[in-house]
């Protein structure tokens, strides 16, 4: 089974905050020191101009960003830690899934269609205000991915539509061109808590209701006493319950000392007292990391000649890779080979496969997937990978049809499950 690769990045749009940190910042330093997987995380500062029309805010956010997911722990040594826009071979595959990817797709995309409901809405032109950038985000996210073939994309829930736009382009690459790309998996943190911010809802920059993850203390110590509660006296017991500032500081207590801070609610607390007791949790865990993010920000050189390292590791991937798909499309230098040749045919290229693999309840699974990337069987699974791979045996021999396999397990229609095994014999007597 080969090593899984995990890719994420973070937009260059603005400041860390508490939010990014829980939900996003402190579960990749995490994963990136436990795991056994191959780690790439990037600053997505090419994103960063869809929606910021000022250079200094992008290049202020991209230091932050990378400074502090350095300070929160990030060892670069041990990932792919990078930047966006030092990879020339990111665009360059944009333009190849763009030539790849239905515009009706591109039409059906979250964030450009609420940019058009909202147009049509208030009686304007649907793509009044919409640049191109907006409308191609997904291609670019979908480039960013495939370009190091991440099997996992760990992401807030409102990028999962992203994540399947990727695989689609995928699988349309390797229909037309080969199996080329790898389709990625959304990964949801489920247990990961969105955080509330000081006025209770989501904290997010939009709501202008954020607390910056480096603030310094004194800032902080005022934002958190800013942070809305009820109108509760001190000695009356107080709700835990939708209490922002309970929900801030479960986020970075122990369960031991959140079950102390809803006792002392219980017992009715003054919200001050809570408060100081949020900022002091905080500050316990930030201070440390503060001081190294200081020391960063005042030495910007250290992190670009970081992230000139880590662009070149990131590229000695891109490189040779994007030189494979320019070949691939025929982008080709013209004493090479084929000239005047026509191509093989494509289902030459890409016969239906069997893949095996692991998920993370540890057991064993097949899939049977067409060309496309379209699923035809999936099986249910086995304590061990060569149940698996004895499965597949007797499937392709015909030894075993696949009408026994249990009925959850047919998810293609039969003619396609038929035609597929068919070929795969076929081009093992070839
Ligand atoms: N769109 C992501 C966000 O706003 C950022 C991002 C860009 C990204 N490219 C990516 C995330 C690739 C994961 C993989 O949150």
């Amino acid at each position: 089974m080969t090593v899984q690769r995990v890719l994420t990045g973070i937009t260059t749009s603005g400041t860390p905050h508490l939010g990014n940190y829980v939900g996003a910042i402190r579960p990749t330093v995490r994963a990136s020191r436990l795991s056994n997987t191959e780690n790439y995380y990037f600053l997505a500062d090419y994103h960063a101009l869809i929606k910021v029309g000022d250079p200094a805010r992008v290049q202020r956010s991209t230091l932050e960003i990378a400074a502090t997911w350095l300070a929160c722990g990030l060892d670069p040594d041990k990932v792919f830690f990078y930047r966006q826009s030092d990879i020339p071979e990111i665009p360059e595959l944009t333009w190849l899934l763009t030539c790849v990817t239905g515009k009706g797709l591109l039409n059906r995309a979250h964030a450009y269609k609420a940019a058009v409901d909202k147009n049509t809405a208030a009686g304007q032109e649907p793509d009044d205000g919409v640049t191109a950038g907006l409308f191609m985000y997904p291609v670019l996210m979908a480039a960013d991915i495939l370009m190091f073939n991440a099997h996992q994309v760990p992401v807030g829930r409102d990028q999962i539509q992203h994540i399947e736009m990727a695989r689609d382009m995928a699988a349309s690459f390797n229909h037309l061109y080969g199996e080329h790309f790898t389709p990625p998996q959304a990964v949801i943190e489920a247990h990961v808590a969105t955080l509330p911010g000081l006025d209770g809802r989501k904290m997010s920059k939009s709501y202008d209701n954020t607390i910056p993850l480096f603030a310094p203390t004194e800032q902080l110590r005022k934002l958190i006493m800013g942070i809305v509660t009820d109108s509760r006296a001190p000695g009356e017991p107080k709700d835990t319950e939708g209490s922002a500032l309970f929900q801030i500081f479960q986020a970075f207590a122990t369960p031991e000392e959140t079950a102390d801070l809803a006792q002392a609610y219980a017992q009715g607390i003054a919200w001050g007292e809570a408060k100081e007791r949020l900022y002091q949790r905080l500050e316990q865990e930030i201070a440390p990391m503060r001081r190294v993010y200081e020391e960063l920000m005042r030495h910007p050189e250290h992190i670009e000649a970081t992230l000139q390292r880590g662009a070149a590791k990131a590229r000695g991937i891109a490189t040779p890779f994007t030189a494979r798909l320019r070949h691939a499309v025929g982008l080709r230098a013209l004493n090479d080979g084929a000239v005047g040749n026509t191509a093989a045919p494509a289902t030459k290229l890409a016969p239906p496969q069997f893949k095996q693999y692991r998920e993370k309840d540890g057991l064993f699974y097949f899939k049977l997937t067409t060309a496309k990337g379209e699923v035809l069987l999936q099986s249910e699974a086995y304590a061990q990978p060569r149940e698996a791979a004895q499965t597949i045996k007797q499937l392709i021999s015909a030894e075993m049809s696949w009408t026994e396999l249990p009925p959850a397990c047919q998810i293609g229609n039969d003619v396609d499950i038929e035609a597929a095994l068919q070929q795969m014999r076929q081009s093992q007597a070839d």
